[in-house]
Parts: C-alpha cells; structure tokens; sequence
C-alpha cells in the first residue's frame, strides 16, 4: 500500500532533523521524537538555518510563571513531593530544548559538537520521560503544577554566540544541578519517594558527562578565539547576568565533569 510517507524526502541532516522535536508541544511526544531521532545521520556542520517560528514548542500547561512566585514545596504531603518530581521534570523538559537548540542554532563546529548534543538531548528525553511516567504512579501528570521559564530565558539571550551558550547554560545551569542534586535526593528519599532517588541518581551520572561536553567545547571555543577561560567565564557571567552559583558545590562531581582546580577556587571565591 502506498501511503503519503512517500512524498517527504528522507530527513538527511542532523541538525535539521533536531528541529523536528524542538518545535513539538506536547511534552511526551517532544520526549519521544527525541528519543527516534537517528543520532547516525550526517551532519552538515556548514548550514546557516534559518530559525523557524514557534522554538520551542511547550504544552499549554504547565502555566509558566515568575520563578520568584514558586513556593519551594512541603515534603510533608504526596502532593508537595508530586511538586518537585514536577519541578525535575520541567527541569528536563527544557533540558531537552536547550541541547536541540545547541545542535542546530550554532554552524561552523566540529561534526562531534552536533553528535554530543544531539546524544545529550536524547538522555534528557530519558530523564523527562522516567520522571513524568513516576508522576503518573503518583497519580500526578506534568502540566499539573505551575512551572518558570528560566533556563529559556539563558537560551534566549545567549543564542547569538555558542561560546556564551556553553559558558551560560551546560557550564553554569546545568553545572548547578550536580550541585543541587545530593540536597534534592535527601529531600525525595527522606518523604519516603525511593523511586526519585534512582531516577535522580541516573540523572546526575548522565548530567556529569553534559557538564563535561560543555567544559571541552567552552575550551574548545576560548583555544580557537586565544581567550584565557577563567576570565572569559567571569566575564560572560556578568554580562549575561548568570545566576549566582552558591554553596555546597559538589565538588567531586564538578572535577568529574573536568572543572580544573583554577575554576573551582574561582567559584569558591566569588564574592
Ligand atoms: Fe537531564
Ligand atoms: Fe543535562
């Protein structure tokens, strides 16, 4: 039987192809073209894509508010534990978007930047998926808890340089959830939510190698544009207004994801 698929040329090129689940609304389906994507296409490192209208796609719910109005939730009721579940997994809805974005929005990188942040995407897509199909269990479903809209924000205004996108997003948000991780877990298995302490641990081993893709491709870029990194990272802190990382960092995490001594004390001694 002949069916309309016959007329769409096969899609050829990766970072084309990445804009196919970028512009999905529904989460669950967003998750899962992510996960179909064929991570073995070429990549055509050269093409100027033009941005197409409506990135990213996002479900009408969960209602996106200002971050400051999102109360941090109890840990004494199912339904405040449902809370941070959902927190994680918008969390890892944007994660999604954010490591499509960087897989078609920036041309002239090595064929191997497309293909880390295509395989990043993918594991994002696992962890949205994992902790969504958990919410379910608990009688919960994403969309059902108002939600912010930060980590966009930083994709937004840093999508004109790939330098400023790795040093903001993989190098400081993403950097900020290995530390926020072991708080969180405690917070999850100390309610009773066993189940959120295995997914939360799979999370931050896949997050450790995001945050190490982001430190190769930040030094990547500092190498290529003879700028010392320690610096470029203070500066681009600053002028894009970065979120300011506070202690406890996890420091064992942040070495395993090639943070040098030199970055970490900077950290350390922020002001
Ligand atoms: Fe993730
Ligand atoms: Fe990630």
């Amino acid at each position: 039987m002949k069916t309309g698929d016959s007329k769409i040329p096969p899609m050829s090129d990766l970072r084309l192809a990445s804009l196919g689940p970028l512009l999905i609304a529904d989460a669950p389906a967003k998750a899962a073209a992510t996960l179909a994507l064929d991570a073995t296409l070429p990549v055509d490192a050269a093409a100027q894509i033009a941005e197409p209208a409506g990135i990213p796609g996002r479900p009408a719910r969960p209602r996106l508010v200002e971050h400051i109005t999102l109360k941090p939730p109890s840990m004494r009721t199912p339904a405040g534990v449902a809370a941070l579940v959902h927190a994680i997994a918008h969390i890892e809805l944007n994660a999604i978007d954010l490591a499509l974005d960087a897989c078609w929005r920036f041309p002239g990188m090595p064929e191997a930047f497309y293909r880390d942040w295509l395989r990043i995407a993918q594991e994002e897509a696992t962890h949205f998926t994992l902790l969504r199909e958990h919410l379910l269990t608990m009688g919960f479903d994403y969309g059902d808890y108002d939600a912010h809209n930060a980590l966009w924000d930083m994709a937004e205004r840093t999508k004109h340089d790939v330098l400023a996108r790795i040093a903001l997003v993989p190098r400081t948000l993403e950097a900020r959830g290995l530390d926020a991780s072991p708080a969180v877990k405690r917070k999850l298995v100390g309610a009773g939510d066993h189940r959120a302490g295995e997914i939360l641990d799979i999370i931050l081993r896949d997050e450790i190698g995001h945050v190490a893709a982001g430190n190769r491709w930040f030094r990547y870029l500092c190498d290529q544009r003879a700028l010392e990194p320690v610096a470029t990272y203070a500066e681009l802190a600053a002028r894009y207004q970065a979120p300011k990382l506070r202690a406890p960092f996890n420091l064992d995490a942040r070495r395993a994801a090639g943070f040098d001594d030199a970055e970490l004390a900077a950290l350390e001694q922020q002001p």
